[in-house]
């Protein structure tokens, strides 16, 4: 017989990795925060105990000096790729965001505003007279991938060869290949490395050049090393790219299924900011959080230990009827919708969720003025990835 409960805490056993039909997993996380309040699951080696309602989740994210991201991920408690800022805690952690605040800040991130959308239009106007897309591969990955090397200073040029890179390396990593991943990532590290050479011998302005800010950046008079910058780099490549191009992909799904909202985001450009917020709410692919426990304590009747891990669960607190009506719902003007969670919240919440933002609204709306009326190719099959959530593919037609 098994048991049904661990430590006095309901048991279940829901795996959130697998590979399923698309909007699976939002019915798997409703189904889980309706049965109890708090779970532990047992689908992984360590378990983790789940924090479902949305007022749960949010104070979860406030509990930073006794919850460490020792655990990133309760799905991969693993060490798994060193990151940077998300790795430090506390002090640490605090004096490394204040030095890249500053280029991820609403200021700086309009201030890409131009370039994020004549890239836009280039890309569109290259797919627009083909008639079809597969809107993943085609569009979602490699818009974001061209506005991270602009962001870092870097030719937009070398954004084909980038994302073979960062492809290769994601792919690698997914499918638990470390030997590939890794000469993946020395591709990478080598490319930053010559950017960081050449900014060394032609220093640009530390206030808008990243790379020349963390070239002269001190923390506690001590300059970052190398390592450390060659860390914080791959992680924006890592925690930006991916994200950008599930959320664009659960969008265009929306949207190509729901003509009333296509229509009217086409009609009136204007309602895109708000759209944006709420598909960030409805469709949340960073669907938990993981953190470690550094000391036995209770949390609202629930029992901890030190070494527990804890599931933020995002994608649950998103959708909580406690706090959001018909949730399951998209509706455009929803009073409130940027309360979601999907960019977490406490010390670590999105250092990009400025940056998401504006590509979010860009493509909706840059895209919408050129092909207002498109479709998922008859036939297609749509399924979502695990661990965080992603469509690995999104056929589309329009008319030429
Ligand atoms: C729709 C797109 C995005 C979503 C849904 C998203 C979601 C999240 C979430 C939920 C966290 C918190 C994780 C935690 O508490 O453990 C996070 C952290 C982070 N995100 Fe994003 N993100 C997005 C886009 C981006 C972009 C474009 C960048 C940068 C280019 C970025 C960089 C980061 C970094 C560096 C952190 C770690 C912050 C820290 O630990 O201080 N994200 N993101």
């Amino acid at each position: 017989m098994t048991d049904t409960t661990h430590r006095g805490c309901p048991v279940t056993h829901t795996d959130y990795t697998g590979t399923t039909p698309i909007y699976e997993h939002y019915a798997l996380l409703n189904a889980d925060r309706e049965r109890e309040r708090f779970l532990f699951n047992d689908s992984t080696e360590r378990g983790f105990y789940m924090l479902q309602r949305y007022e749960d989740v949010q104070a979860g994210f406030q509990q930073h000096q006794n919850w460490t991201t020792a655990v990133r991920s309760a799905l991969r408690p693993g060490l798994g790729e060193p990151l940077l800022p998300q790795d430090l805690n506390g002090e640490e952690h605090l004096k490394l965001r204040k030095i890249l605040n500053q280029f991820f800040a609403p200021a700086a991130v309009r201030r890409l505003e131009p370039l994020a959308t004549q890239r836009c239009i280039e890309l569109i106007e290259e797919l627009k007279p083909k008639g079809s897309c597969d809107f993943v591969a085609e569009f979602a990955i490699r818009y974001p991938t061209d506005l991270f090397l602009a962001l870092l200073g870097l030719p937009v040029s070398d954004g084909e060869q980038f994302l073979e890179w960062s492809e290769d390396m994601f792919s690698a990593m997914l499918a638990g290949e470390p030997e590939r991943a890794a000469a993946a990532k020395k591709n990478i590290i080598e490319y930053f490395e010559a950017a960081l050479e050449d900014r060394t011998a032609n220093p640009g302005d530390p206030e808008t050049d990243m790379v020349t800010r963390l070239l002269e950046a001190r923390i506690d008079d001590e300059p970052l090393t190398r390592d450390q910058i060659h860390t914080i780099l791959l992680t924006l490549m890592l925690a930006g790219l991916d994200t950008t191009r599930s959320a664009l992909g659960y969008i265009y799904t929306h949207l190509a299924t729901h003509d009333e909202h296509r229509e009217e985001i086409v009609e009136d450009p204007d309602l895109i900011g708000k759209a944006v917020e709420e598909f960030l709410r409805l469709y949340p692919l960073v669907f938990q959080a993981g953190r470690e426990v550094q000391s036995d304590q209770e949390f609202e009747g629930l029992e901890l230990e030190k070494g527990d891990v804890v599931w933020m669960g995002i994608g649950q607190a998103n959708r909580d009827p406690r706090k959001f009506d018909d949730p399951d719902e998209f509706i455009i003007d929803r009073p409130g919708a940027n309360q979601h969670l999907a960019f977490g919240g406490g010390p670590h919440r999105c250092l990009g969720m400025h940056l998401a933002r504006l590509e979010l609204k860009v493509v909706l709306e840059q895209w919408h003025e050129r092909i207002p009326e498109y479709r998922i190719a008859e036939g297609a099959e749509l399924t979502e990835r695990g661990g965080q959530l992603t469509l690995s593919t999104l056929p589309l037609e329009w008319e030429v």
